[in-house]
C-alpha cells in the first residue's frame, strides 16, 4: 500500500523504541528510523523490528560521492527495510548510485526517496552560505525533478508542496510529508503543518508523525486516529 502513516521513532535507545512500540498489541505501524537511534544501536534495531512486523523507513539521508553511496545503499537493501533517503544535493549521478546499489539481483528494492532543500536553511542562509540564488520553492521543486529523472521513488515535503510536486514530478511520484499535527494539538517546532485528513486531500502519499503520538498521553489512540483522520 502506498498510504500510509509512519511513527517517527525518535528516541535514542533500542530499550525506550521497545518500550513505546510494545504499547501497540494489535497493529503494527509503520515506523521511521533515524540517524541517532540507528548510529546508537546498529543494523540490529532494524533486524528486530523487521522480525517484529513493522515496516521500516530508515532515514539516514545519505549524501557522498556516487561509488560509495552505491554500495552503502546495497548494504541497506540487504536488511530489507522499506523506504531509504539520500540527498537531492548529491545530483542525479549519485541518486542513479544509490538506486543501482539498492536493486537486488532479483530486481527488487526498497523505494528510495530524495530530501530537496533542508526545511533548517532558509533563503537567507541559501543566498549568503550556500550562494544558492533561486527562490526556496524553485530548488525544491528543481530537486524534485532531477531525483524523478534518476528513478527515485519521490521526496520527503511539506504537505504544502505535496500538488506542486505531483503536478512537477506525476502523480505516482511519492511525496512523504512531515509537520503534521491533529487540530486541537500543539505544533511544537513545526511552522507549516496541516492535519492528517488535510494532508491527505493535499495529496500525501505517506505521513511521517512524531510527537503528536509518541508523545500524547495514550499513544495507541492518538495513532489510530491519525489513521482515521488520514486513510479515511
Ligand atoms: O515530532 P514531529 O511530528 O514534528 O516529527 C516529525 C519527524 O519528521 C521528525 O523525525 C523530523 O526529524 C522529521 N522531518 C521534519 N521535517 C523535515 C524533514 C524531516 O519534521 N523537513
Amino acid at each position: 500500500m502506498n498510504r500510509d502513516v509512519i511513527i517517527a521513532c525518535d528516541f535514542s535507545s533500542a530499550a525506550a523504541t521497545f518500550e513505546f512500540l510494545d504499547k501497540f498489541t494489535d497493529v503494527r505501524p509503520f515506523v521511521k528510523i533515524g540517524m541517532e537511534l540507528f548510529y546508537a544501536e546498529g543494523p540490529q534495531i532494524v533486524k528486530e523490528l523487521k522480525a517484529r512486523g513493522h515496516k521500516i523507513f530508515l532515514d539516514l539521508k545519505l549524501h557522498d560521492i556516487p561509488n560509495t553511496v552505491r554500495k552503502s545503499m546495497a548494504v541497506l537493501s540487504a536488511l530489507d527495510v522499506d523506504i531509504v533517503n539520500c540527498h537531492a544535493a548529491g545530483a542525479k549521478a549519485m541518486m542513479r548510485a544509490a538506486v543501482e546499489g539498492l536493486t537486488r539481483p532479483d530486481g527488487t528494492r526498497p523505494l528510495i526517496i530524495a530530501v530537496t532543500q533542508l526545511t533548517s536553511t532558509d533563503q537567507e542562509t541559501m543566498d549568503r552560505e550556500l550562494l544558492i540564488h533561486h527562490p526556496i520553492n524553485e530548488v525544491v521543486m528543481k530537486y524534485a525533478k532531477n531525483a524523478a529523472e534518476a528513478g527515485l521513488d519521490g521526496v520527503v515535503c511539506s504537505p504544502w508542496e505535496a500538488n506542486d510536486v505531483h503536478s512537477a514530478c506525476g502523480e505516482g511520484f511519492l511525496t512523504v510529508t512531515p509537520g503534521i499535527r491533529f487540530a486541537d494539538g500543539d505544533a511544537g517546532d513545526q511552522k507549516r503543518i496541516m492535519t492528517p485528513d488535510a494532508a491527505a486531500k493535499a495529496g500525501s502519499d505517506y505521513i511521517v508523525v512524531g510527537r503528536p503520538i509518541t508523545a500524547a498521553a495514550d499513544p495507541v489512540a492518538a495513532y489510530k486516529r491519525c489513521v482515521r483522520e488520514f486513510l479515511g
